[in-house]
C-alpha cells in the first residue's frame, strides 16, 4: 500500500509541476549585470546611477529591464539571525534602499549569491540558509536570483538547485531563478522545471577567440563560448533558455567584433545581459546595444535557438526560424581578411526538424532585409551578395 502512495505522489502532477514560478522570462531575459566590469567593486551610487541611465537613454524602452548586482554586495558575516547584510560601506542606506530606487526607475531588480558555503569571492553562501535567503531576498523586492556554483564540494547540483528553487517558491515573491553552475552538470538536461535560464559554459572574456589565461583559471572568448553552446539548441525555449554568459559588447573588443558577439547572441535567443560601463558608454556601444531589429529576432516569441548551418574556410551561416516563418540568417567572419558571400537560396533551401520549418527557395520568396546596413530592394530570386569583414558578421532578416 505505501508503495502505491508513494507512487501516486511521486507521479501526480502535483510533484510532476515545476518548482520555479511559471510564466517569467517567457522570451530571454534583459538587463545588467555589474560582475563583468566591476567584479567585487560596486557600490550604492554606481547602482543608483546605472539605473538613472538605463532607464533614461532609451535601454529600458529597448527591452533592458533587470539590473541584477553580482557577488560582493554582501558583508562578510551574516548577522545574529543569520540574515545576510548588505555590506554597510558599498551600501550605506542597505539594499531595500537600493531595491526601491531601482523599482522606482521602472525597472527590477537581481542580487546574486552561490550555492556553496562561500560565493566565488569569499561571501557568505546560501548552504544550509535556503529558505531564509529566499525570504530576505522576497523581503528585499528581489525579481531576479543569480545563483552561482563555488565553495559547493560534495553537493548534488541538482538538488541543490531545485532546494533553491522551492525556497524561492515559498517565499512567494515571482522570480527569475538563474543557475550559474558553468554547465558542469549539464543543467539543460534537467533545470528547466527549476530554473529560467543556464549558464553553459564558464565565464566569458572579452576576446573574439580563444581562451585567456587567469593564473588559475581560464575564460572563454566569444566564439569559443558559441562552439560550446552551438549543439545545445533543443534545450532553450520560452521560460528555459541557455545562457552563453553575460554580454563584453563595449569591454574593449573592436567594433565589427562587438556587433558579431551581439548578432550571435541574438542568433542564439540568449539572455541579453549587459556587462559594461554605462557611465562611459560610447555611442556606438548604444547604437549596437539598442539595435530594434537584433533585439527583435533575440526576443522572437517562438524562443528557437539558432543553428550553425554551415562553416566553410572561416566563413559561416547561421539560421533562426522566427515566427510567420520568418528568417534570420547570420554570415559569420571567423577569419583575419574580408570574405566574400554568394548565396544561392535556390541551392540553400531550409529544414528544421526542431521548428518544423522546411522552405523551399524556388516555390517561395522572402525580401531581404539588413539588420546592420540598410539594403536595397533585394528577395531571394537572386542571390545574395556581400562582403563580410574580419571578426564581423552580416545579420539579414528575412520576411514574406
Ligand atoms: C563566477 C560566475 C561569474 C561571476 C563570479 C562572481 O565566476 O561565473 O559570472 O558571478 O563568479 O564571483
Amino acid at each position: 500500500m505505501k508503495k502505491i502512495i508513494l507512487f501516486l505522489v511521486l507521479f501526480s502532477p502535483f510533484y510532476l509541476k515545476a518548482q520555479k514560478f511559471d510564466n517569467l522570462a517567457m522570451t530571454p531575459p534583459m538587463g545588467w549585470n555589474s560582475w563583468n566590469t566591476f567584479a567585487t567593486e560596486i557600490n550604492e551610487k554606481l547602482i543608483l546611477e546605472t539605473a538613472d541611465i538605463l532607464s533614461s537613454n532609451g535601454m529600458k524602452e529597448s527591452g533592458y529591464s533587470y539590473l541584477v548586482l553580482d557577488d560582493a554586495w554582501m558583508a562578510h558575516d551574516r548577522d545574529s539571525q543569520g540574515n545576510l547584510v548588505a555590506d554597510p560601506i558599498k551600501f550605506p542606506h542597505g539594499m531595500k534602499y537600493v531595491s526601491d530606487y531601482v523599482h522606482s526607475k521602472g525597472l527590477k531588480f537581481g542580487l546574486y549569491n552561490c550555492a556553496g558555503t562561500q560565493t566565488c569571492a569569499g561571501y557568505p553562501g546560501t548552504r544550509g540558509y535556503e529558505y531564509q535567503d529566499a525570504r530576505f531576498y522576497a523581503a528585499q523586492g528581489v525579481d531576479y536570483l543569480k545563483f552561482d556554483w563555488c565553495h559547493a564540494e560534495g553537493e548534488n547540483a541538482q538538488e541543490a538547485y531545485k532546494t533553491m528553487s522551492k525556497a524561492l517558491k515559498q517565499a512567494g515573491r515571482p522570480v527569475i531563478f538563474s543557475l550559474c553552475e558553468w554547465g558542469t552538470n549539464k543543467p539543460w538536461e534537467w533545470a528547466s522545471s527549476i530554473g529560467h535560464l543556464w549558464r553553459t559554459t564558464g565565464d566569458i572574456s572579452s576576446q573574439f577567440e580563444g581562451l585567456k589565461d587567469n593564473g588559475t583559471w581560464k575564460s572563454n572568448g566569444v566564439m569559443h563560448i558559441v562552439d560550446l553552446q552551438a549543439d545545445l539548441r533543443k534545450y532553450a525555449g520560452p521560460g528555459h533558455w541557455n545562457d552563453p554568459d553575460m554580454l563584453e559588447v563595449g569591454n574593449g573588443m573592436k567594433p565589427g567584433e562587438d556587433r558579431a558577439h551581439f548578432s550571435l547572441w541574438c542568433m542564439m535567443a540568449a539572455p541579453l545581459i549587459l556587462g559594461n560601463d554605462l557611465r562611459k558608454m560610447s555611442p556606438e556601444t548604444l547604437s549596437i546595444l539598442t539595435n530594434k531589429e537584433a533585439i527583435s529576432i533575440d526576443q522572437d516569441e517562438l524562443g528557437i535557438q539558432g543553428y550553425r548551418a554551415s562553416s566553410e574556410n572561416g566563413l559561416e551561416t547561421w539560421i533562426k526560424p522566427l515566427k510567420n516563418k520568418e528568417l534570420a540568417i547570420c554570415f559569420v567572419n571567423r577569419t583575419e581578411i574580408p570574405i566574400s558571400v554568394q548565396y544561392d537560396w535556390s541551392k540553400n533551401p531550409v529544414h528544421d526538424d526542431l521548428s518544423k520549418t522546411d522552405i523551399d527557395f524556388t516555390q517561395d520568396t522572402y525580401s531581404i532585409k539588413g539588420v546592420w546596413e540598410k539594403l536595397p530592394k533585394i528577395n531571394t530570386k537572386k542571390a545574395f551578395k556581400g562582403t563580410v569583414a574580419p571578426h564581423d558578421i552580416i545579420l539579414i532578416h528575412l520576411t514574406k
